[in-house]
């Protein structure tokens, strides 16, 4: 069984055409197998555009994506796609039962590795509470559900699929107390296993990160973690005191 992946920028620059601006301008940085890593910056960034990077639904203009050093490009793409779980911003949730949503991308699974995605996503308290425990139908789109839940089942529904690295777009819209603090939990447990990189809009998600890296207009300003940077990156430090780390897109 592999373990966790790592992932490797070198100067990787980024256009989605010739004659538009670049997005990514020699976007460095590294991260190794297993722990957190959060992205952030202010909206149009590039930070998004990391992860498309990665799952290849781009290729770089210039420099190089690698993961576990082996560039992107001599990845096969089901290999390289079969590797990575990635959690859309505002994921939503599908018509149908709970279960059904979990299972969608890992119609293998066994019920005791959905009780267990579902204990660890922190969601066996919702089933629980569910009329028909995890047969209950979570409605179209998932609208029974708040913002938190529909996000940790979209893990979950990641983590079926056991990846060896966890892409995660955070949601932007508010989440209530309980329900930021379940997410980030999630997130770092899994961290513990599974390579994590996450877009951040949360103040709590990225002070527990084992390092940040900030964007801005597509390149990399700084790497480090919150404490170094809320001293040395004016931008860091802003976003940070504001608690609102990127606008709602
Ligand atoms: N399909 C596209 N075609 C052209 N430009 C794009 C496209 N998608 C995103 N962009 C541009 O790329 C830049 C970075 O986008 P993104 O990575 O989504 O930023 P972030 O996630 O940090 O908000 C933005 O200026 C955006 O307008
Ligand atoms: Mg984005």
């Amino acid at each position: 069984m592999p373990g966790p992946a790592s992932v490797r920028f070198e100067d990787v620059a980024f256009r989605h055409r010739p004659g538009l601006p670049y997005v990514h301008q020699q976007v460095s940085f590294e991260v190794p197998g297993t722990g957190m890593t959060a992205f952030v910056g202010p909206s149009g960034a590039g930070k998004s555009t990391v992860f498309a990077l990665i799952e290849r639904f781009y290729e770089a203009t210039g420099g190089r994506v690698l993961v576990d050093g082996k560039d992107v490009r001599d990845w096969s793409l089901p290999q390289l796609r079969s590797a990575i779980g990635y959690v859309e911003q505002d994921a939503a949730a599908l018509a149908g039962t709970l279960r059904e949503n979990l299972v969608f991308a890992a119609p293998g699974a066994t019920d005791d590795e959905i009780r267990d995605v579902l204990a660890r996503t922190k969601l066996d308290t919702l089933v629980e509470r569910l009329p028909h425990g995890w047969d209950t139908p979570v409605g179209h789109r998932g609208s029974k559900l708040s913002g938190g839940e529909r996000q940790r089942i979209a893990i979950a529904r990641a983590l079926l699929r056991k990846p060896r690295l966890l892409l995660l777009d955070e949601a932007t819209s508010q989440l209530d107390a309980v329900n930021e603090l379940a997410l980030r939990d999630v997130i770092t447990e899994v961290a513990r296993e599974t390579t994590v990189l996450v877009v951040a809009h949360r103040l709590s998600t990225v002070t527990g990160a084992d390092r940040i890296v900030v964007m801005d207009a597509g390149r990399v300003r700084s790497v480090g973690t919150h404490e170094e940077l809320v001293g040395q990156d004016r931008l860091y430090a802003q976003l940070t005191a504001t608690q609102l780390l990127a606008p709602a897109r």
